[in-house]
């Protein structure tokens, strides 16, 4: 699969997995454990939690899933914007650690803009990264004019971003791949059913033979410097979404998607969920 830069000279597949509802059914633990750790040895490498998820319940699932391979993985968290505070962030980060059963996060996220002043938080992160526990800081949610505002450092930006909702392209994501500053894609499959039931995909998937979840895939990691991050919690999902990295899209393919999901021609605010 391609890589990409992600921070500190780190490359990563461009396509990592997902965690938000995992963890949340005992019934369903065992085979969201195999789903993720099947995804690892394919090579998603990059895994996407955040404290909101399940209130800490999909880090726990990930630290169980990590166990014993926390090196081959690059794992991102999230903060809530309400414990971002300086002191916040900081006893936040001890808690997902804890969790995540690990001694750092490789990326932290501010989940969203909140109440606290953004350069408190950044302080924060700063303190945590200097302290070895996390390796990076970035945000997500941030439309372009708040990152040009935000202080530098800042390693990635986590936005939503598919075929349904193209906003970004418009100026957010131009602006970040000029700055070399990677966009975290999440929701990439418009989270399920309602976008990939359009018929096109699956017409689009059938030339290559594929399935139309992994068109759309396709489509979302066709741009340099995305990582799309999908949630998968069956293995075939997984498996489908490893041989999406593999799918090439010919600029018939981009003309007709581009048809049927028109592409911004001015400013959108963004989308979020
Ligand atoms: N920063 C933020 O504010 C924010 C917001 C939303 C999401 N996120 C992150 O982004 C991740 C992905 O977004 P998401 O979970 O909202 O939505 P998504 O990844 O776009 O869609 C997930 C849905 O797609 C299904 N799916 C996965 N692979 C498939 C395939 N190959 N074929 C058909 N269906 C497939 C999943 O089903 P199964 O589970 O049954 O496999 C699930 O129902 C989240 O899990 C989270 O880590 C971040």
């Amino acid at each position: 699969m391609r890589e990409t830069d992600f921070f500190n000279g780190v490359r990563v597949p461009v396509i990592g997995q997902g965690t938000w509802h995992l963890g949340e059914d005992a019934a369903k633990r065992k085979s969201e454990v195999s789903a993720l750790r099947a995804g690892i040895d394919a090579g998603l490498t990059v895994i996407d939690t955040a404290e909101m998820y399940g209130d800490g319940a999909s880090e726990e699932l990930v630290g169980e899933v990590i166990r014993g391979q926390r090196d081959e993985v690059v794992l991102v968290s999230k903060v809530y914007p309400h414990n971002a505070s300086r002191s916040g962030v900081v006893a936040a980060c001890e808690r997902s650690l804890r969790r995540l059963e690990t001694d750092r996060l490789d990326v932290y996220l501010l989940h969203w803009s909140g109440g606290f002043p953004l350069s408190e938080t950044v302080d924060g992160f700063e303190h945590l990264r200097a302290a070895g526990k996390i390796r990076s800081w970035g945000l997500s949610n941030f439309d372009q004019d708040d990152l040009e505002r935000a202080p530098g450092g800042c390693a990635t930006n986590q936005v939503l971003y598919n075929l349904g909702s193209r906003g970004i392209e418009f100026d957010l994501l131009p602006w970040q791949q000029h700055r070399g500053m990677p966009l975290m894609a999440y929701s990439p499959l418009g989270q399920g059913p309602t976008l990939l039931a359009h018929p096109l995909l699956a017409e689009i998937g059938e030339r290559h033979g594929v399935t139309g979840a992994q068109i759309a895939l396709a489509w979302v990691i066709r741009q340099p410097g995305v990582i799309a991050i999908p949630k998968a919690s069956s293995l075939e999902h997984v498996r489908q979404n490893v041989g999406a990295g593999a799918v090439v899209l010919d600029s018939e393919d981009c003309l007709s998607l581009d048809n049927a999901f028109p592409a911004p021609r001015s400013k959108q605010p963004l989308d979020i969920l």
